[in-house]
């Protein structure tokens, strides 16, 4: 269940001739969004037979293991994990999910290896690519682990790799060890992967019902209208030097699914000096930190609240905990568009469904909202800047033990 809400803390800050002139051009954006190569996630789904394969997979590695060491980055990491973060409460089951590839610090890799030392794991490595430097370095220093504990024929069972099926480090590794492994479906880019086996593998090993979440996502596509919609008024933002969107949550459980739209706004639609910087705030908390910001700083922010509805109520002294968070958010959407920071409210369900149809609306709406900015929502050019910098810097220390070839081709 989705419910939008775009026009009552939006009204006075938008003008509905413009708008409409913006929503002509939907039936033009839909249609290319159908010819795009990378938009697989849209175009297609996900067939039975791919899914028995996973819940086959993940069975097995359950039966083996009790945790699954995912080893991922970026698009590939985002999805499973916001997911995980959200739900893992809710279901019964004691399998567990521990995630490394996101970051080079000694200190996190030395506290996630001194935590799997005595534990029953498996891994998942995950890269599109196959060739991402985090997941390359990783990889070796996990597997270095597992000799330790297991043979090699069992290490070579305990590993699971999800790449594109072409030529790359991981796809080398997965033939010199006989690794399992399942084929990244070359139309679907990262961040646009989260129902594909690079994302419904982890959640499967949890035992997450992830076809709630599949059919969640492709039902999500008869909100296209209104993704396209979310779109012209964010444009229109812009146009206004609304330059900051900042995605406001109440529950901390959905902290890491703004983490996702982050990822996935700004990895798409910054490019070419364009682009809405998106931020997120988590409330209360933030009330009594960027909310000073948002209430009386720069005009340069609107909001997308997602205002996820929950179940449960805690009570005291006949308080509803439930009903004084709601309250809250009410008053503070009015004083928010009292001065000047407009909201859009997105109500949805707490659950698998909900949130796949939540998250194909924001894929949807990222695309046409690249288009409307003139900018492809497909790449990312701006990530490979830096990697050519390093490749000088390690050049020059003659230090490299890593080939940094180029990631995407
Ligand atoms: O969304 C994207 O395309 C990126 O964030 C990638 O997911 C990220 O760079 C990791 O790439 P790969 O899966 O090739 O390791």
């Amino acid at each position: 269940m989705i419910k939008f809400n775009f026009w009552e803390y939006m009204e006075r800050f938008l003008d509905e001739e413009k708008l409409k002139e913006t929503l002509k051009r939907q039936d033009f954006y839909m249609n290319k969004l159908q010819q795009e190569e990378l938009a697989g996630w849209y175009q297609e789904e996900i067939g039975n037979s791919s899914l028995e394969k996973i819940f086959e997979c993940s069975e097995r590695l359950k039966k083996q293991s009790d945790y699954l060491l995912v080893i991922a980055t970026g698009g590939s990491y985002m999805g499973s994990f916001s997911f995980y973060e959200m739900f893992k409460d809710k279901r019964e089951d004691s399998h567990k999910l521990v995630y490394i590839g996101n970051n080079l610090s000694s200190k996190t890799i030395r506290e996630t290896l001194e935590f799997l030392e005595d534990k029953n794991f498996s891994v998942n490595v995950i890269s599109k690519s196959g060739n991402t430097l985090e997941i390359k370095i990783l990889y070796q220093i996990v597997q270095e682990l597992l000799l330790k504990k297991y043979k090699e024929e069992e290490v070579s069972k305990r590993i699971v790799v999800t790449t594109e099926n072409k030529d790359s480090f991981l796809k080398q590794e997965i033939e010199k060890h006989h690794y399992s492994w399942f084929e990244f479906p070359k139309n679907i880019g990262g961040r646009y992967s989260l129902v594909t086996v690079a994302h419904l593998l982890p959640l499967s090993f949890v035992s997450f019902d992830i076809k709630k979440l599949v059919n969640g996502f492709y039902d999500g596509k008869q909100f296209a209208k209104e993704a396209y919609y979310y779109a012209a008024i964010r444009n229109q933002m812009y146009q206004s030097s609304k330059f900051v969107e900042n995605f406001s949550v109440y529950e901390p459980c959905a902290y890491y699914y703004t983490e996702f739209l982050k990822q996935l706004f700004a990895e798409s639609e910054g490019k070419e000096k364009k682009g809405i910087l998106p931020i997120s705030t988590v409330n209360t908390r933030d009330l009594h930190s960027l909310g000073q910001y948002l209430q009386d700083g720069s005009n340069i922010i609107f909001e997308t609240v997602i205002d996820i509805e929950m179940e449960e109520d805690f009570t005291f002294s006949n308080i509803s905990m439930k009903e004084l968070n709601n309250n809250i958010k009410q008053s503070v959407l009015k004083s928010h568009y009292q001065e000047d920071t407009p909201s859009i409210v997105l109500q949805v369900g707490y659950d698998l469904y909900s949130f796949g149809q939540l998250s194909m609306f924001f894929m949807l709406s990222v695309v046409f909202s690249s288009y409307l900015f003139d900018i492809n929502p497909f790449d990312q050019p701006g990530v490979e800047k830096y990697k050519n910098e390093l490749r000088k810097i390690m050049n020059q220390k003659n230090n490299s033990n890593f080939s940094l070839s180029k990631e995407k081709q």
